[in-house]
């Protein structure tokens, strides 16, 4: 029996959707690349927009008029939204066929095998979650490609902070760290495999293991972690994601220039520059301390690249509120951001809030941010013209099969002509040409 996973949404729900093709694997399913010869098809799916869970389930009406031709065929969702509608699913969509919340990814076989029996299991979060993320995560859950040079490792799940704009600490539940040791022996796996960089990745990383493991010599859990991990033998790279601006003290600036194989780029989820709206969005910091931040790595690496997400249009967002995110935006001069018009999540704080923007306004503000971000990300791309960088090589373009693509420190994507033998090593290639999302380059060895 042949499964295809299709995922949408961030990179820990990426992470989840190679979980459950390992876990099924392992109980003898076929993982397919294409939704044409799968048997099963699984719907990893987003809850963090409405125009997240609109598109899946424009992807699931179109799934089940397959099931009306071939009444074995399965469909099931996972991930995010699978846990904030659940059994509402069902209802909607009578004939879905099994619901898996992101707590409960390794019963996913238990929930096919259900299916194909005729019945319809919905797995969600139950009171045993908190341990259930920690006492599944398994080092042999991976579903390593050929030549795959790069490769996520979830340290945590879950989040204990609450923004009211966000469905996350619903779907994902409160946050459990997972054992140092645990990780450390996952990326020595990794490593061992041919592995070269590695992507941590946790809702609000780095307060990992805040509360669980002690503080040592000032610097947090985290920060202990990452500098043991900096210690394994093969290990070219490492990056992580994403940080909450509260978390990122001192201690985790410094580890920016102190250890090589860090990588010179940061995602910090801003939201906004208002001090006004970040406490109406609960984000226990303010536009003072994101400013402390970005010039303190500044400082140590000139060259960071810093990234962003915000958030436009959040509830009682006054023109005067989106200037200061504005000027924000201006004196930080993001290499990227990823900018959200908000969107009204039921069962949310915001979602009740008085003063909700209207769409129009969203948009122009969208628009207005978006035509900024234009001009400071090729002005941050520019500094990088003739310079040369090493890029782990990961892949074929889709547009011309002669040339490769893959990233520099700084997670700027670069394309270059070379064969295909070069793809999962690291290159040297210098930059001709650069533009608002990438680089082009002739590599030189
Ligand atoms: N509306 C718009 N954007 C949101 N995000 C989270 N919740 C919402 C929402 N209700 C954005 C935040 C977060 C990113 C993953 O998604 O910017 O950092
Ligand atoms: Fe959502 Fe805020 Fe937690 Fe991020 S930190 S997952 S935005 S609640």
């Amino acid at each position: 029996m042949q499964v295809h996973i299709k995922t949408y949404g961030c990179q820990m729900n990426e992470r989840d959707s190679e979980i459950m093709g390992a876990v099924l694997k392992e109980k003898g399913w076929q993982i397919c690349g294409n939704e044409e010869d799968a048997d099963a098809i699984i719907l990893n799916c987003c809850s963090v927009r409405d125009q997240a869970e609109l598109k899946a389930i424009g992807k699931l009406q179109q799934l089940i008029k397959r099931k009306n031709e071939d009444e074995n065929f399965l469909v099931g969702i996972c991930g995010c939204m699978a846990e904030n509608l659940g059994k509402e699913l069902f209802r909607r969509i009578p004939k879905l066929n099994f619901i898996v919340g992101p707590r409960q990814i390794y019963r996913i076989g238990e929930a096919i095998s259900l299916a194909i029996k005729g019945e319809k299991p919905a797995f969600l979060a139950d009171a045993d979650d908190v341990t259930c993320n920690c006492k599944n995560n398994k080092l042999h859950h991976r579903n390593l490609q050929e030549l795959q040079s790069s490769a996520y490792v979830t340290i945590s799940n879950g989040c204990n902070m609450r923004c009211s704009y966000c469905i996350v600490p619903k779907t994902r539940g409160r946050e459990t760290s997972r054992p140092m040791e645990a990780i450390l022996d996952e990326i020595q796996l990794l490593l061992e495999s041919g592995i070269r960089e590695i992507t941590l990745l946790g809702q609000i990383v780095n307060f990992y293991g805040m509360g669980r493991f002690p503080m040592i010599n000032g610097e947090s859990p985290f920060v202990q972690l990452i500098r043991k991990i900096h210690n394994l033998k093969g290990l070219d790279r490492l990056r992580f994601l994403s940080p909450h601006p509260s978390g990122f003290r001192d201690d985790l600036i410094c580890c920016f220039g102190d250890l090589p194989k860090l990588c010179p780029h940061v995602h910090l989820p801003i939201q906004s520059g208002s001090n006004r709206v970040l406490q109406l969005m609960r984000r226990p910091y303010q536009r003072e301390k994101i400013l402390e931040i970005t010039q303190k790595l500044r400082q140590r690496i000139p060259l960071i690249s810093i990234s962003t997400d915000l958030i436009v249009g959040f509830p009682g967002e006054t023109d005067d509120d989106f200037h200061e995110t504005l000027c924000l935006f201006d004196e930080i001069s993001f290499d990227m951001a990823y900018i959200f018009k908000y969107s009204r999540r039921s069962g949310t704080p915001a979602a009740t809030m008085d003063n909700q923007v209207a769409q129009s306004i969203c948009e122009e503000r969208n628009q207005v941010l978006l035509e900024k971000l234009k001009h400071t990300s090729l002005e941050r791309n520019r500094l990088f013209l003739n310079s040369i960088q090493p890029v782990l090589v990961e892949q074929h373009s889709k547009r011309d099969p002669n040339v490769l693509f893959g990233y520099t420190p700084h997670r700027k994507k670069t394309f270059f002509s070379a064969p295909s033998e070069m793809i999962g090593k690291i290159v040297s290639v210098r930059i001709q040409d650069v533009s608002t999302g990438c680089f082009i380059g002739t590599i030189i060895g």
